[in-house]
């Protein structure tokens, strides 16, 4: 890639773009339509209850200080998220969606002596930030989609500074066995960080977690990094955080842009959190679609990776050619062929009638193509 100018860093010329989901408005012109009202978007796992209202409130009011500049500091958000995690405030850190955590991770540990673990089909965006600092990246199998956290713990070099577990994993929504995980975290040598992304987790019922926050309290070498983008409705604002040890977190918060979090997130963020209601509608609206979808793919003989958060991984023979006859249909999902699993599409849960939509185009689409097709 010759470029006018200086030229980029080598590495640079290798870095794919993140492929996100489609959105709307795109596909709409595209297909030359004015109206996006009859389009449905399951491309991007986010909470089709939208956001809770009381946030939205908050985002109204904040919306007439939009001429200051937020709390750098983010203060407040700090020592409320410190009170729900029962954690003290020094061990978290608000960013511009966890994916800037990620980044920020990157620009503390890697570089082109340092590399990162990870699990076949996991989030891509470990990858896509470890070629961004020319570090490497070892993939570990996947084991029935899954992390494998034995081939995990083994593909563990004495370059390896993150180790990536997804949990629950996007885009295959795999759990790992909480057990296995409490040994995989006692095993890895302390020169080495667990990044444990639990984007996912506000999801998943309190009850059935598993205690991650212990890692932290203890102080082994661990970060979580967690969302308001899913459970929470507040994907558009972009606000995630880290929970780490203090030095940790410093390093992070060196690391950060002055006002990396706006004024309107922390603010929606705040008023989120105290909306326990949002979040209990949220997750029976999950479970119920879940079952909606999954009761409708078994109806068609269609495959499915069982998943017990916003969103499946549905085996449709050839997932780039259903993705694109599905938006033809106008209900827009994502193709997994970019994960090394053309046979899939990744639906997000919707409303009712978006499911409904979801389902009806898929069993248009399958009769058109019913043959499974293999990599
Ligand atoms: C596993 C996982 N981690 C992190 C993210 C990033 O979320 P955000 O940057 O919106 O907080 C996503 C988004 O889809 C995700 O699926």
């Amino acid at each position: 890639m010759a470029i006018t100018g200086p030229q980029p860093n080598a590495w640079m010329t290798a870095l794919p773009s993140y492929e996100p989901g489609r959105p709307l408005e795109e596909v709409a012109r595209e297909a030359g339509l004015a109206d996006i009202s009859e389009m449905v978007k399951l491309a991007s796992n986010e909470n089709a209850l939208g956001p809770s209202p009381r946030a939205v409130d908050a985002m109204q009011q904040a919306a007439h200080r939009m001429h200051l500049y937020p709390d750098g500091g983010a203060f407040y958000l700090r020592a409320a998220l410190a009170e729900h995690l029962s954690v003290p405030s020094d061990h978290i850190l608000p960013g511009n969606g966890s994916n800037e955590l990620i980044e920020l991770l990157g620009h503390v540990f890697l570089n082109d002596q340092a590399g990162i673990v990870m699990s076949e089909y996991a989030f891509v965006i470990y990858k896509l930030v470890a070629m961004l600092f020319n570090a490497e990246t070892v993939t570990a199998p996947a084991h029935a989609l899954g992390h494998d956290l034995d081939a995990m713990r083994a593909a563990i070099t004495p370059q390896t500074k993150l180790v990536f577990i997804a949990n629950p994993n996007n885009p295959t929504g795999t759990e790992v066995d909480h057990a296995a995980l409490d040994g995989f975290i006692k095993s890895v040598p302390d020169n080495v960080l667990v990044v444990l992304d639990e984007a996912y987790v506000d999801l998943v019922p309190p009850a059935e977690r598993p205690d991650t926050l212990q890692y932290v309290r203890a102080g082994r070498p661990v970060c979580l990094l967690r969302t308001f983008s899913k459970g929470y409705g507040l994907a558009g604002l972009r606000i995630g955080y880290a929970i780490g040890a203090p030095d940790l977190i410093q390093c992070l918060n060196r690391a950060r842009q002055p006002f990396n979090v706006n004024y309107m997130a922390q603010s929606a963020a705040l008023a989120a959190l105290e909306d326990d209601d949002h979040l209990v509608a949220t997750r029976q609206m999950v479970a119920e679609g879940l079952a909606q979808i999954t009761q409708g793919l078994q109806a068609m003989g269609v495959e499915y990776v069982p998943s017990r958060v916003n969103f499946l991984l549905v085996r449709v023979g050839h997932g780039r050619r259903v993705f694109e006859e599905l938006q033809r249909e106008q209900v827009i999902v994502r193709p997994m062929d970019g994960y090394g699993l053309p046979e899939y599409v990744r639906v997000t849960v919707g409303t009712h009638a978006e499911n409904e939509r979801f389902l009806a185009a898929l069993a248009k689409v399958q009769s058109i193509e019913p043959a499974p097709v293999s990599a």
